[in-house]
Order: structure tokens, then sequence, then C-alpha cells
């Protein structure tokens, strides 16, 4: 069943879910017997999704508008590169970021737990697109990388969720079915892209954070794509080392960069993938600016 970097995809298979290899099952387990607290806040997605720009501007929420320079991964541990035991001693309000599926987190309850859940969507074809880019990225050693597919390679892998995480429709419905609950916040990265200051003041809102317009503007200004590509405390350069060199993580911040990428022919079976996947939910995201 567990397939290795020797089989030549780099994960571990959890509950028929293709997961990062540091998500051993032990710490799978153990995740779905986690104890929420009322107090906590949950930045989750399917990777790719916007998910460092939101920890970024969360954190600024929380600090009135203020960088601290803490890295982001740093002020919201990610989940999943931790065993739950390591957390024990963390102060709340605890912040964490986490790709865990829905399903797969706390025994599938999120909606009816008692803290605050933000999750991030974004187009498919552009998530496809950046998590092509970042895993063809991620070395094993200094001479190998755990993906070293072509881009016609992972699109296939993708449409099947041969990829870590597993489908990314199966991650992103159950959020989207359970977005009504009070404690979800379920945001597309194309309406954030849209009117980022409006979103800021979502989130601020649903934290239940009630800030000056003008340290809205500042959290707006200090969470662009340039301000975060610039930051090192944004921009993952505390990750370089696991990387390649050509890795950036800021790396076009675009709707639409897929064109680039997927044929006629890949944006034709993605469209109708689509369709079938969706049917009636409602569900529906944006392709280009
Ligand atoms: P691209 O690879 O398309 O550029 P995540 O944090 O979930 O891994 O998502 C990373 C993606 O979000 C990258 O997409 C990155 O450039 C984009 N991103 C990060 N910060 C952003 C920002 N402030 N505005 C817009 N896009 C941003």
């Amino acid at each position: 069943q567990e397939q290795s970097a020797e089989d030549g995809i780099y994960c571990d298979v959890i509950d028929g879910i293709l997961m990062p290899p540091f998500f051993k099952q032990k710490r799978s387990e153990a995740y779905k017997a986690w104890t929420v607290l009322p107090d906590d806040i949950y930045i989750t997605s399917f990777p790719k999704s916007g998910t460092t720009w939101t920890q970024h501007v969360v954190k600024l929420i929380k600090n009135n508008g203020k960088d601290d320079g803490v890295n982001t991964d740093k002020a919201m541990p990610w989940m999943e590169e931790a065993h739950p035991d390591e957390f024990k001693e963390m102060q709340s309000p605890r912040m964490f970021k986490t790709h865990m599926p829905y399903n797969l987190m706390f025994g599938g309850a999120p909606a009816t737990s008692p803290s605050k859940f933000i999750y991030l969507a974004r187009n498919p074809k552009d998530v496809s697109v950046s998590l092509y880019h970042h895993a063809k990225c991620f070395k094993l050693s200094d001479t190998e990388v755990a993906f070293p597919f072509s881009w016609d390679l992972f699109f296939e892998a993708f449409m099947t969720g041969q990829n870590h995480y597993g489908s990314w429709y199966d991650h992103v419905l159950p959020w989207w079915e359970n977005k009504d609950a009070e404690n979800i916040l379920f945001l597309k990265y194309e309406d954030r892209k849209k009117n980022p200051r409006q979103a800021v003041e979502k989130i601020a809102t649903f934290l239940s954070y009630n800030l000056d317009p003008d340290v809205l503007d500042s959290i707006t200004q200090q969470s662009t794509f340039e301000a975060m590509k610039k930051n090192p405390a944004t921009n993952w350069s505390w990750n370089k080392e696991k990387y390649t060199a050509e890795f950036v993580m800021m790396r076009k911040g675009v709707i639409g960069d897929w064109k680039n990428y997927y044929t006629p022919e890949q944006s034709k079976r993605m469209d109708e993938e689509l369709k079938k996947q969706f049917p009636g939910t409602g569900l529906e995201f944006k392709f280009e600016e």
C-alpha cells in the first residue's frame, strides 16, 4: 500500500490519500484525536491557494497592523510537519496552518468544532501550475529532486489526485459544503485579488477584530504580492535549504498563469472535470483577471 520515494512518488498513502511522507500514519491518527480549543485559529487550504498570504494577514490583524518580523510558519506552525505532542506547551490563542483534508482533520468535524477555520480556495488550473513549480523544486538530497516530472505528467497526476493531499476536488468540496457554518470562512483567491482590502476586512470581522480603517489599509499594503515577496518573514527565505535555487514562493501571484502551461486539450479536460465534480453545488471559479 505504502509508496515511497523509491517508488517514484514521494508520499505515504493515508486513508487512501497521498500525503507528504512527514505526515506519518501515527501523526494522522493523533490528529484525529486532537483537542480543539475554542480560541484556536486554523488557516486551511489545498496547497498553493494563498495560504501564506492569509497567514500574514491574520498575523497583522492580531498585531493591529504591526509586522513583528516572526515568519509566517513560526507564528502559525504547519501541523503536518509536527507531531501533536509538540504543540502541548503552545500558548493560547493558538494559530495553525494545515492542508489536511476535511475528513482527515480532527475526526472530520471542523464545522461542529468550537474554533475558527479560514479556508482558502483557488481555481484548479492556477493551483496545479503553482503546485507543479513548488513540487519540482523540492529536494530529496543535494542532487535529487522529489518530483522530477514534466508539466504533462504532473497534469495527469493532478487530474487523478496523485499528488500530496490527494484530489483537489475532494479537498475543496467538503469545505464549500460547510461554508455557512459560523466558524468557517471560505475565501477564494480570485476574490481576494480583485478586492484585497475587502478580504482583509472580512478576515478581521470573522476573527472578531474591529480595526481602524487606516489599520486595514496598512494591512492591505503590507500583504500585497510585492510587499510579501520582499519580506523575509513571508517569502519562505527560512526554507531555502529544502528547495533548489530556482524556487520562489512569491512566484507570480496572478490569475491566469495556467494559460502559459495548459494545452487547449488539457484546459478542456479540466473544464469538463469541474462540471462533473461539482454539479449543483454552486461552486465556481474565475480563471482570468
Ligand atoms: P503562484 O505560484 O501562482 O505565484 P500558498 O501560500 O498556499 O502555498 O500559495 C502560494 C501562491 O500564492 C503562489 O502562487 C504565490 O505567488 C501566491 N501568493 C502569495 N502571496 C500572495 C499575495 N500577497 N498576493 C497574491 N498572491 C500571492
